[in-house]
């Protein structure tokens, strides 16, 4: 039985760690089992590169950060563009995929990977897939691997940032990445106890950000700080055409530390800790949930139970069908409990009710 690995989409932590609980999983139930890593995502499988693949390969990855088999970003709006030998990426991929006898393929990735693995899957490959992302936002899943270990990298960034803040007394600024959802900046600015959280799903004001501000300081708390999401915009920034947001001068933490600075007494610093949030080894946390994910995978696969991605639903690992989950995006809703928590625990959201 021939089955293909891949890692698509931006890295996070815990992809070797689902790498190595698919291949256990395989090589423990199937006897003739023939293990390719496909190189650098889809990229691999467009251009009929890839590796076979032993179990010493899989031995000392689990809290390995990156992916082994490298990983690569390819765009499913360019999926079935006709090139110039007149065919496109998916015949590509589904001719290697007949050509070399796979049996299935375990893609792992985020929410335009799904979108591609569908494709596949509707195309005749057999396709398990499992939910990565530091951004939290693939549908069908309470979670997704990375996304705690971002957390935890984001949630450092805030705490250190407090102690020089105090020191100083000065407004800081912290972007987190998320350019359409606000997961980390949300669960990192709670647990770090940022003052204002900004995300991509609430347009925000500036002038409650303000307010936010001055309302610390009259209580006596002499410096703030912000959690503003990558993808945060102003209600005026929500206005524009997407053109228009594109060609915005500066990042929105420092657009935002900017105007800040030019209406506050204090000094205002902003900060981007960008890429370090994927970087580094998995959390205990993602560990568990990406051997979980990966030996799920696994039996799938061994089961033959193509057409699925593993998620998780409350505590239990379970299958969905790839057609309830590719093109929709997991983005927090405005009824949800985690934003009602964060005003009563006082943050600002950047919105007049808070
Ligand atoms: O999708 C994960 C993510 O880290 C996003 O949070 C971020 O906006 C994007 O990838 C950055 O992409 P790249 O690594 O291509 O700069």
């Amino acid at each position: 039985m021939k089955i293909g690995l891949l890692t698509s989409g931006g890295d996070c932590q815990g992809l070797n760690a689902v790498l190595r609980g698919v291949a256990k999983t395989l090589m423990g139930c199937i006897s003739d089992l023939e293990l390719y890593g496909i190189i650098d995502g889809y990229r691999g499988l467009i251009e009929g590169e890839w590796r076979k693949m032993g179990s010493e390969e899989f031995s000392g990855i689990l809290r390995q950060g990156g992916t082994i088999l490298g990983t690569s970003r390819q765009p499913f709006k360019d999926m079935q563009t006709l090139n110039e030998n007149n065919t496109n990426k998916l015949d590509m991929m589904l001719s290697n995929y007949k050509k070399h006898g796979f049996d299935g393929l375990v893609i792992i990735g985020g929410n335009g990977t799904h979108k591609t693995a569908y494709l596949l899957s509707q195309n005749g490959a057999n396709v398990v897939t499992i939910p990565k992302t530091i951004d939290n936002d693939v549908y069908g899943t309470d979670l997704t691997f990375g996304f705690d270990s971002a957390v935890e990298k984001a949630t450092y960034v805030i705490d250190a940032i407090h102690t020089t803040a105090a020191s100083h007394g000065r407004v800081f600024v912290i972007e987190l990445m998320g350019h359409k959802v606000g997961w980390i900046t949300l669960c990192a600015g709670i647990a770090g106890g940022a003052d204002v959280i900004l995300i991509p799903e609430i347009p925000y004001d500036v002038e409650e950000v303000l307010k936010a501000i001055e309302y610390r300081n009259k209580s006596g708390k002499n410096f703030s700080i912000i959690a503003i999401a990558e993808g945060a915009l102003t209600k005026e920034e929500a206005e524009l055409s997407k053109k228009e947001r594109n060609n915005l001068f500066l990042t929105p933490g420092n657009r935002l530390a900017k105007i800040l600075s030019e209406r506050l007494k204090q000094d205002v610093r902003a900060i981007v800790p960008g890429h370090l949030q994927r970087g580094g080894d998995p959390t205990a946390t993602d560990r568990l949930l990406c051997s979980r994910f990966g030996a799920m995978a696994g039996e799938l696969v061994k089961e033959g139970r193509f057409g699925n991605m593993v998620a998780l639903r409350g505590t239990e690992i379970v299958p969905v069908p790839l057609g309830e989950v590719a093109g929709k995006l997991k983005s927090i809703e405005e009824d949800s409990q985690f934003l009602h928590q964060a005003k009563s625990l006082g943050i600002s959201l950047g919105t007049p009710d808070d």
